[in-house]
């Protein structure tokens, strides 16, 4: 897991993040505690009167835009998003992304997609040479669970040449079965490593059952990462 970072290098990334931010765009919210940060400082800008409309990609953010005073849309109203600003649990090569920890990562890949950009906030702690110290979330339906987490255990089996390790998250109290937002389950799968990310989204989004996984491939286009001192933009 990610190892405890100061709060101040996700502030400086959610801080740089804004000057992407322009008069009425309309803006996919991410979800999870730098992306929060985001669109508290959001918040603080539409007070002072920037005019734009927020995308939440999860009920919490949701909440956390209300708060602020960000002014929310409807996806189904949605026809075009022009900025998606959203955190991430791991940046790999090429901003190939591990997303999900916060168990939003389908609302969240369906909102990025849909954006003319989406710029990703890290801290440091975020980057690495190759992905997969990080657990890789996988959204599945209910039905036939165990049958699809098996399917999954075969696919990161055959992609990874070791043997994952594939468990059920639960609620924090540990008590019951963690749902997303959408119903679903979620299965956190520790592989170690992905090298060949393409196949290993590929075949995971073919297993019947696996509702959406969280690699972020050819999403990001920058990556914004926050340090305790400033904040660095990387671009493709
Ligand atoms: C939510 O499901 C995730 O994709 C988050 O964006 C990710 O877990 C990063 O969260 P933090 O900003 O809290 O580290």
């Amino acid at each position: 897991m990610n190892k405890p970072v100061d709060i101040s290098a996700k502030q400086h990334a959610a801080r740089a993040a804004l000057s992407y931010v322009e008069e009425g765009m309309t803006l996919g919210l991410g979800s999870g505690s730098t992306a929060e940060l985001f669109i508290e400082l959001l918040g603080q800008e539409v007070a002072g009167g920037l005019k734009v409309r927020g995308v939440p990609t999860s009920l919490q953010s949701e909440r956390v835009a209300i708060d602020a005073g960000v002014p929310l849309v409807e996806v189904e109203q949605v026809d075009h998003i022009h900025l998606t600003v959203d955190g991430a649990d791991e940046v790999g090569p090429d901003f190939a992304l591990i997303k999900g920890g916060g168990g939003c990562l389908l609302r969240e890949k369906i909102i990025a997609n849909a954006s003319d950009l989406m710029v990703c906030i890290v801290d440091d702690s975020k980057l690495v040479e190759v992905l997969g110290a990080y657990p890789l979330p996988v959204e599945v339906d209910r039905f036939g669970f165990t049958i699809t987490a098996k399917k999954i255990f075969d696919v990161l089996s055959a992609v990874s040449g070791s043997i994952p390790q594939i468990v059920q998250r639960l609620k924090n109290d540990g008590s019951q079965p963690f749902i997303t937002d959408g119903g679903n389950y979620i299965v956190d799968c520790a592989c170690s490593s992905f090298s060949r990310i393409k196949e290993t989204a590929a075949r995971l989004s073919a297993v019947p059952g696996v509702v959406e996984h969280g690699l972020f491939v050819d999403l990001a286009r920058i990556v914004v990462v926050g340090t305790d001192n400033g904040a660095d933009i990387l671009e493709m």
